[in-house]
């Protein structure tokens, strides 16, 4: 029997997660999806978003019904019966048959012919499982709840409540996992008319007046983002570019893939703007992405940069855990470990250092992640000027400020964007991506 082209895809894109370290949504938008039909794609993400979302609520279903450890089963095997558990449990319009037949089916693609019998009994004794109702929360201690309500691991989740509490803990899971809404930046009032009559549906954007939400309709398919005149990116990415402000020159020392590169060099059309990046891949990809002629791109280590200060403005999107974006990179809480914090922490301490280098007297530098956790935000940055003479940390609540007045932000709350002095944002608490912002000054006169 065959299987259907969106059921292969996901299988394909799941197993590559879990045994490449890919990332699933640069996968589901690569070259070779765009061959399938709208529906198959669409049916290949839900897929492949839906098992990474719920995996270890898929386990437990599946290491209830199978007489092997989980542990024990080869990963195609393994990916098959969460694909099809997926769909018995969270998809009302699939048939069990067909996501059964169907998951059996890529068992015996995956030459595991033998274990086609074991996979079609565990599905059909999940088929056949009365759906309990999840024990409600306990009073005394959400934890438990939490990560088996959200399908997150325990350690993430214990962290969360200590940092911002039970009730914000709880909106941050509740919120990884839904499909996140999708955000696009405008650099003009005409963008938006012209998506608007190709049948894009658009909503104001939350946070700031360029932002725009697509409510209905593909933007990857209109002209404006084949033409690269219409980004996709989150509000809050679009907030800390808008945070680094206007220079002469700046330098973004981590740039790709460009979302906040484009972005400065809309607001800045006659700066000199350099965008470092490490990977050569990378570079190649901001450089199709990033077409503006005031950009240089150039693939560089920002440990390493061939040239030696004299940027007014320069920003630091360092590598991060991501834990902010878990709703869009679920695979993500899977496959971090808390020992990966402290390394990510001692690359961004390097990086940030060799960042504010670069400052010209009275430069800022801003310093960003899309993660929630302290190692690689308040700390990295309170490690960095405890020994960086002549920087100072700036209040984002000013630059916020800024923004508000010049009719840019467009959310009138700024206490909640803001933890002290740095901009802090949480995904289900405020409507976008975790990020986190701090702004940093060059306030000596002489080369550091
Ligand atoms: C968080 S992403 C940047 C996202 C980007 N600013 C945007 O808005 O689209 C971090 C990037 O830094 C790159 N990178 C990692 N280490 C680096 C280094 N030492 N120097 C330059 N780039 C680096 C990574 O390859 C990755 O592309």
């Amino acid at each position: 029997m065959p299987v259907s082209p969106a059921r292969v895809a996901a299988f394909d894109i799941l197993l590559r997660v879990d045994q490449q370290d890919a990332y699933a949504s640069e996968l589901l938008h690569s070259e070779k999806l765009e061959k399938l039909s709208l529906a198959d794609r669409a049916l290949a993400t839900e897929l492949v978003m839906g098992v990474l979302r719920w995996r270890s609520r898929l386990d437990q279903m599946i290491a209830a019904a199978s007489s092997r450890p989980l542990n024990k089963l080869d990963a195609d095997v393994l990916t098959a019966l969460r694909l099809a558990a997926y769909q018995l449990r969270f998809l009302t319009r699939v048939p069990a048959r067909a996501a059964i037949n169907e998951s059996v089916e890529l068992v015996k693609r995956a030459q595991k012919r033998s274990a086609a019998p074991f996979a079609n009994a565990v599905l059909r004794k999940i088929a056949d499982t009365k759906i309990e109702p999840l024990p409600e929360a306990i009073a005394g201690d959400p934890i438990p709840f939490l990560v088996r309500e959200f399908a997150h691991p325990e350690w993430l989740v214990k962290r969360w409540v200590a940092e911002f509490g039970v009730e914000r803990a709880c909106a941050i899971c509740e919120h990884n996992q839904r499909i996140p809404s999708t955000s696009i930046r405008l650099d003009s009032v005409e963008v938006a008319q012209e998506l608007e009559s190709e049948g894009l549906e658009l909503a104001p954007g939350r946070l700031l007046a360029s932002a725009r939400i697509v409510v209905a309709g593909e933007a990857t398919r209109t002209r404006a983002f084949r033409e690269g005149r219409l980004f996709i990116q989150d509000e809050a990415s679009q907030l800390i570019a808008a945070l680094v402000g206007t220079g002469s020159r700046l330098l973004d020392c981590c740039a790709a893939p460009g979302g906040k590169t484009a972005a400065l060099a809309a607001r800045n059309p006659t700066a000199e703007i350099i965008a470092a990046e490490l990977h050569a891949h990378r570079a190649d990809l901001l450089r199709k992405r990033v077409r503006a002629p005031n950009v240089q791109v150039i693939n560089a280590d920002a440990l390493a940069l061939p040239f030696q200060g004299g940027f007014d403005r320069v920003l630091a999107d360092v590598p991060c855990s991501g834990t902010g974006t878990l709703a869009r990179n679920p695979e993500i809480k899977w496959r971090l470990t808390p020992e990966d914090l402290n390394d990510l922490h001692a690359r961004q301490v390097g990086i940030l250092r060799a960042a504010l280098q670069q400052l010209t007297p009275g430069g800022r530098a801003v310093y960003s992640t899309c993660s929630l956790e302290p190692e690689e935000n308040t700390a990295v940055v309170e490690e960095v000027l405890s020994d960086a003479a002549g920087f100072e940390l700036r209040e984002c609540r000013d630059e916020l400020k800024r923004l508000r007045e010049t009719g840019e932000l467009v959310w009138n709350d700024l206490d909640s964007l803001l933890n002290g002095k740095f901009l802090r944002t949480l995904p289900g608490v405020q409507p976008c991506d975790g990020f986190f912002a701090a702004v940093v000054e060059r306030v000596d006169s002489e080369n550091p």
